[in-house]
């Protein structure tokens, strides 16, 4: 399952408390949710990380020795999370956007438009060091892989320097040109699509591995977005969309058509589209921070799982829509809101992450996988769920090199 040719795609400066090519053996894992086939979950085990990857799982008396030891004194062991959807360049908050719509007021694209300004505006050391802060928030969460879109630029300079700047961060980077139609080409679409698909696409594509296009109300209709999409694909990047946020729309079927990795957001859906998703390769990315940020329904979750629909479940993080750069929270409103179990949640943030960004060597702790994982403060996953709000992460793993995020007890 696991593809070494795959890039590294958590780039770490954080101080860490072990070193890369050191060994770890981690004994007396309550529960270990490994994802293999086999044995998706193992209770009283050990798991041992080398060279950067997963090298032995089994029972925790048969562990072999390690360079590191760390006792888990029955906490719960998982893959680190694979967070398929971000917006971490940008600068300012819109916080009071927020507060507007708690008290009634609906949610717009538009608001883009806000972050937009304040995100020209600001140097790149600026845009770096809020995505590097909230970077090391998700990370703080269990997240170790991350994707990153530009979108807060929308012009040729601004969406090349903020993809520029995410590649130093991650190389699950997308190309947002089409966010909205930014203020000065309002009267002129068509330029502002031609201007993405050609000389835009053309600077941000060296930075990118992923196009996307918010197709929606308000942002691009279904013939603009397949035109640029097409760009995209073949310029040699892969297609996800943003689609049926704001209401049902072509985009979903049309993600289907294109074959995108992921078409995200997903709020609102019908029959066809459940139809047309199962039958694709497309995974739906579910929000569910947006749908808590912006009081817009929660998706039924089981009626695409019991559809057969790939899920992923990710945080979306951005100043307008969902602020928030917490897995947990997601699985906590996916299992009380969405009619997902614990496994499924935890599953979507995990290997469903990683088959919406077409990875297979993250996401699961198979021998041979990337050493990226966390230890709970907690003998069982469910309990992201049970206990929401509480930090839970203690330890992150991260190609096999150790972050304490809290001394183990
Ligand atoms: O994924 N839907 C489009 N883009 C973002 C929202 C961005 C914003 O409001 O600033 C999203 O929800
Ligand atoms: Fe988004």
């Amino acid at each position: 399952m696991t593809n070494a040719t795959q890039p590294s795609t958590a780039k770490s400066s954080t101080a860490n408390t072990s070193t890369a090519n050191a060994s770890t053996v981690i004994t007396n894992i309550g529960l270990l949710l490994t994802h293999d086939n086999e044995q998706p979950e193992i209770e009283n085990a050990a798991i041992v990380f080398d060279g950067g990857r997963v090298a032995w799982w089994g029972p925790t008396e048969q562990a072999p020795a390690a360079d590191d030891h760390v006792d888990a004194a029955g906490r719960c062991v998982l893959p680190g999370f694979v967070d398929s959807h971000s917006h971490l360049l940008f600068a300012g908050d819109r916080s009071e956007e927020f507060e507007a719509r708690m008290a009634g007021r609906r949610y717009e694209a538009g608001g883009i438009r806000r972050t937009v300004a304040l995100s020209r505006e600001a140097t790149d050391d600026e845009l770096l060091a809020n995505a590097t802060a909230l970077v090391a928030e998700m990370r703080r969460q269990g997240t170790t892989t991350i994707e990153i879109k530009s979108g807060y630029g929308l012009s040729v300079h601004d969406e090349a320097r903020m993809l520029r700047l995410a590649s130093t961060l991650t190389d699950e980077t997308t190309f947002l040109g089409a966010h909205v139609v930014p203020a000065e080409y309002a009267e002129d679409r068509a330029a502002y699509v031609s201007l993405v698909s050609g000389e835009m696409l053309e600077a941000c594509a060296p930075f990118s591995r992923w196009i996307d296009v918010f197709c929606d109300n308000g942002a691009f209709t279904e013939d603009e977005t397949r035109s640029i999409i097409a760009a995209g694909q073949a310029r040699g990047l892969g297609a996800r969309l943003h689609g049926a946020q704001l209401g049902e729309s072509g985009a979903v079927q049309l993600a289907a058509e294109l074959g995108a990795a992921s078409v995200d957001h997903c709020t609102y859906l019908s029959d066809d589209d459940v139809a047309a998703l199962a039958a694709s390769t497309t995974s739906v990315g579910l929000l569910p921070g947006v749908e808590f940020s912006t009081k817009h329904p929660f998706v039924d979750a089981r009626r695409l799982l019991d559809a057969g629909v790939a899920v992923a479940l990710a945080s979306d993080c951005n100043p307008g829509s969902s602020f928030t750069s917490s897995l947990p929270f997601c699985i906590a409103l996916a299992v009380r809101e969405m009619g997902m179990t614990s496994a499924e949640a935890v599953t979507a943030a995990t290997l469903g992450g990683a088959r919406s960004l077409r990875r297979n060597d993250v996401g699961h702790l198979q021998v041979g996988a990337r050493a990226n994982a966390q230890i709970l403060d907690a003998p069982h996953y469910r309990h992201l769920a049970y206990r929401p709000g509480v930090a839970l992460v203690s330890s992150v793993f991260l190609d096999g090199v150790h972050e304490r995020v809290r001394p183990l007890g």
